[in-house]
C-alpha cells in the first residue's frame, strides 16, 4: 500500500497539449541555463514547509487560477495595492488566500537570492502550485516556465472574471471558455477542491435561504438533504457564520485524490459550482469516468488541464518584467 502510494506520488505525467499563443513560447528548462536550481529551490521549499501546513497547498492552487484568469498568468495577483490607493486583485480574494502570499514572497526571496531578476513570479506560483500538489500525493508533471510578470492589478477586474462558486453550469463554462479553456478543463480543474476548504459563507444560502423565501426547508434541492441537515448541525450553524470552516471534501481533504467526484455523485459538492459539474451530460460523464477508476487517470487530466491554464495569456519576451518582489513592480 505504502509502495503503491509512493509510485503515485512520484508519478510523472507526460502532457501534451495544444499549446495557445502565448502559451507556445512556453518551454519546460526555461531556466536551465539562467538559473538551474530555480525549480529545485522552490521544490525543497515546498516540500519543507506543506506538510506542516497541507491547507497551503489548496492556496497555491487557488492563487495559482485566480492569477490565470485575471490578465493572464502574470502574477498580478500577487501584487499589493498601489500606494495611489486603487485596490488590486489580491484585494478581491478571500482571505483564506493571504497565507499563500506571504509563502510565495519567502521563495521568491530564495531564488532571488540564487539568482537575482531572473525568475518570474508568475513561474514561481506555476512551480509551486504544481509542486504543492505532488506533496499531498497528487501527480508530478513538467511546467512550461518563461512567464513574465504583469505590472498591473485591478480589484474590479478579478471580481468581474473570476468564476463565482454560485454559477450554473452555461456560466460557468462561459468563463472558462473566454480563458480558452473547454468543459473538460472544468471539470479536471474543479477536482482540486478535493482539497479544499470553505467558510461557511460561501455556501449559507443553499442550508439557508436557496430562493430568498428563508426559513426552514429553503435549502437548495440540489444538495443532499441529509449532508445539508448535517452541515447545518454541526458546522453552519447560523446563516450568518462566516468564521466557521468546512472541508470540501470531508474525510479526504488533505489528499489528493479522487473523492472529491465520488462526493459530487452523492450530491455533496459544496459550492453550487460543484453541483453544477454534474447537470451537464458531458461533464457528468467525466465526473463518472474518473469517479470510478484509478487515480493515475485523474492525475493525467488534472497535470494537462493545468498547464493549459497556465498557459493563459501569457506574457513573454520583452512584454512585462521580472518583478524583484512578488507584491511590488519594479520601481
Ligand atoms: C504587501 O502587503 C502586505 C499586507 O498588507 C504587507 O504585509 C507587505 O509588507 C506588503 N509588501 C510590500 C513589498 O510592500
Ligand atoms: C480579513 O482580512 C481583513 C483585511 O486584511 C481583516 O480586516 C479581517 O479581520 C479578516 N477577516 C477574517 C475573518 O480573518
Ligand atoms: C444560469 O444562471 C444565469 C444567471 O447567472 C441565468 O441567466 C441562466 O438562465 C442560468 N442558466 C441555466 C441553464 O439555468
Ligand atoms: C434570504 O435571501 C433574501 C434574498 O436574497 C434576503 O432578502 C433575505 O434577507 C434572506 N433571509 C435571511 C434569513 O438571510
Ligand atoms: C462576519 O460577520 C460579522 C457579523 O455579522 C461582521 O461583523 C464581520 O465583519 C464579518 N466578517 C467578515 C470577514 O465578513
Amino acid at each position: 500500500m505504502a509502495a503503491a502510494k509512493l509510485v503515485l506520488a512520484m508519478l510523472v505525467v507526460a502532457v501534451g497539449v495544444a499549446a495557445g499563443e502565448g502559451g507556445g513560447k512556453l518551454r519546460q528548462g526555461y531556466y536551465e541555463q539562467s538559473c538551474p536550481r530555480a525549480e529545485q529551490i522552490v521544490k525543497h521549499y515546498v516540500e519543507r514547509h506543506v506538510p506542516h501546513a497541507p491547507s497551503v497547498a489548496a492556496t497555491l492552487i487557488r492563487t495559482h487560477f485566480h492569477d490565470c484568469f485575471v490578465r493572464g498568468c502574470d502574477a498580478s495577483v500577487l501584487l499589493n495595492a498601489t500606494t495611489g490607493g486603487g485596490e488590486a486583485e489580491k484585494d478581491a480574494t478571500p482571505n483564506l488566500t493571504l497565507r499563500g502570499f506571504a509563502f510565495l514572497d519567502r521563495v521568491k526571496a530564495l531564488v532571488e537570492q540564487e539568482c537575482p531578476g531572473v525568475v518570474s513570479c508568475a513561474d514561481i506560483l506555476a512551480l509551486a502550485s504544481r509542486d504543492a500538489v505532488g506533496v499531498i500525493g497528487g501527480p508530478f508533471w513538467r511546467v512550461p516556465t518563461g512567464r513574465r510578470d504583469g505590472r498591473v492589478s485591478i480589484k474590479q477586474e478579478a471580481l468581474d472574471q473570476i468564476p463565482a462558486p454560485t454559477m450554473n453550469f452555461t456560466d460557468l463554462l462561459t468563463s472558462f471558455r473566454a480563458k480558452g479553456l473547454d468543459v473538460a478543463d472544468l471539470v479536471w480543474l474543479s477536482g482540486a477542491h478535493t482539497i479544499g476548504i470553505s467558510h461557511c459563507n460561501s455556501f449559507t444560502e443553499r442550508l439557508y435561504n436557496f430562493t430568498g423565501r428563508g426559513g426552514p426547508g429553503d435549502a437548495d434541492p440540489s444538495l443532499d438533504a441529509e449532508y445539508a441537515a448535517n452541515l447545518r448541525r454541526t458546522k453552519c450553524t447560523t446563516p450568518t457564520d462566516n468564521t466557521t470552516i468546512v472541508e470540501m471534501d470531508p474525510g479526504s481533504f488533505l489528499t489528493f485524490d479522487t473523492s472529491y467526484y465520488r462526493g459530487l455523485l452523492k450530491r455533496r459538492g459544496l459550492f453550487q459550482s460543484d453541483a453544477a459539474l454534474i447537470t451537464d451530460t458531458a461533464a457528468r460523464a467525466d465526473v463518472e469516468s474518473v469517479a470510478k477508476g484509478p487515480s493515475e487517470v485523474f492525475f493525467q487530466v488534472f497535470a494537462r488541464s493545468m498547464v493549459r491554464m497556465g498557459m493563459i495569456e501569457v506574457k513573454t519576451g520583452g512584454e512585462g518584467e521580472i518583478r524583484r518582489h512578488c507584491a511590488v513592480v519594479n520601481s
